[in-house]
């Protein structure tokens, strides 16, 4: 069924791609010549995607017991690195922009005030550029943690595309950044699952990251997708700004064409960027805001999926993005257009718009008052949804894409966010992780004070 060319490629990476001891390099100078196109001094590849990439980087700088400060836009793959060895999370807020019910990345001013109050911390982890496109100040934010020796990890899983064109935001291993990661899978053009980490000056020593990297990886990684991280090196070192200065051009009609369209709208730099709000935007991700359509995210995406083919890469209760890549061009950004007129004309006879209760930013924090890890390992129960507020949670509740928990372990429940999961449940979200999918009970921890 899948024909003999996957299988044919499909060779062991040792023994096969290279001989059995390894003698030809080439894992390494792969590894090499993809450090040397994106700045970095080590690269190291992954075929566990970046929910294995961010672990290992998150093991080489805090162990158990000890702290990190976190954007608390984290995606849940970090959660999972608390979880296991128990590294304890300083939540560091993101900037909330409470009109657009959105999440940027923390500012400079928040990790020097959380590095004020916890100067235990080992070190600190970002989010940036987000799903969304909003990217953090990077350099500032760098420049906070080296004051005190400590290693800044940027999660840019988004960011493959970054460092091969200069109107692009800026590329954690220019800023500064000493470990960043990367799905080649997500704005580049490797295989699902291709994602590299790579690490810069000397506050992580290479070694230890290879061996904290070697108790997650798989023994038996895909050389086909190691090809795909290499070939898209080899395309971006020789094309690289010129292929994504054709996917910029190309945005930006995108973008002025689908502001035409009645009831929708684009979200730009203006509306992302400012004081309080992010310091950098990603045109690439074409993110559209429906609310003047009267429809929400689910529905739209719904909708082109089966009458039109297209895919969303993101939705949410207001919004769908919609990524424009290297690999698209006049025909395929034609096709989208056409898909979301179709859209906007046929929105009117679709279903009224379920209400999704977004409560405002505070109502959404709730406060982290047990380690992620004891909560989720230790007694436990299921309660009604109705009787689950004022109880500390002991599972992860995660709204899928983009992937960020509303819910974790060792958080306290609160009214607004169960509000918000169950309204956004019942509109269509999906929720990929609770225990009941249903969200007719919750697994809190046993005893815990409702
Ligand atoms: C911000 C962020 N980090 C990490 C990941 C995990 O990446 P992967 O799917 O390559 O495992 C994702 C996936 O969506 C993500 O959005």
């Amino acid at each position: 069924m899948l024909g003999d060319a996957v299988f044919y490629g499909d060779v062991l990476a040792t023994g096969g791609l290279d001989d059995r001891l390894t003698r030809g390099r080439v894992l390494r100078r792969a590894q090499e010549l993809m450090a040397d196109a994106v700045h970095a001094e080590h690269t190291f590849f992954s075929t566990c995607g970046s929910s294995l990439s961010v672990k290992a980087a998150m093991l080489a700088v805090a162990g158990p017991h000890e702290k990190l400060l976190i954007g608390r836009d984290a995606h849940k793959s970090v959660v999972s690195r608390l979880i296991l060895p128990g590294i304890e999370p300083v939540w560091v807020e993101p900037s909330w922009d409470a009109r657009l019910h959105l999440a940027h990345p923390p500012s400079a001013e928040e990790f020097e005030r959380a590095f004020a109050a916890h100067p235990d911390a080992k070190g600190a982890l970002i989010t940036s550029p987000t799903p969304y496109g909003a990217s953090a100040d990077l350099r500032a934010v760098a420049e906070v943690c080296h004051r005190r020796s400590a290693p800044l990890i940027v999660d840019e899983a988004w960011g493959a595309h970054l460092p091969f064109h200069p109107d692009l935001p800026s590329w954690a291993m220019d800023a500064g950044a000493d470990i960043c990661v990367t799905s080649i899978h997500k704005m580049g053009s490797g295989l699902e699952q291709g994602s590299v980490f790579h690490l810069r000056g000397d506050l992580v020593p290479p070694k230890l990251l290879g061996m904290r990297a070697d108790l997650l990886a798989t023994t038996s990684p895909s050389a086909l997708i190691f090809a795909g991280l290499d070939g898209w090196r080899r395309q971006m070192a020789l094309r690289g700004r010129e292929l994504m200065g054709g996917a910029l051009e190309l945005a930006a009609e995108v973008r002025a064409a689908v502001e035409e369209i009645d009831g929708m709208h684009v979200n730009d730099r203006e509306d992302f960027c400012g004081p309080g709000r992010a310091h950098g935007f990603d045109p690439l991700p074409v993110v559209i805001d429906l609310d003047g359509l009267g429809v929400t995210g689910f529905q739209a995406a719904d909708w082109l999926r089966e009458h039109r083919s297209v895919v969303a890469h993101l939705t949410d209760h207001r919004r769908i993005g919609m990524q424009v890549t290297h690999g698209d061009d006049r025909e395929t950004a034609g096709e989208l257009l056409a898909a979301l007129k179709d859209l906007a004309r046929a929105a009117p006879g679709l279903d009224p718009a379920p209400r999704v209760e977004v409560s405002s930013p505070a109502g959404l924090r709730m406060p982290q008052v047990a380690l992620p890890r004891d909560a989720f390992f230790g007694p436990a129960e299921d309660v009604p949804l109705d009787r689950a507020a004022g109880r500390v949670a002991a599972e992860m509740i995660t709204p899928y894409p983009p992937g960020i928990p509303a819910v974790l372990p060792g958080e306290r429940l609160a009214e607004p966010v169960l509000r918000y999961l169950r309204s956004g449940l019942d509109a269509g979200m999906y929720l990929p992780d609770p225990s009941d999918p249903a969200l007719r009970t919750i697994r809190v921890v046993a005893g815990s004070g409702g």
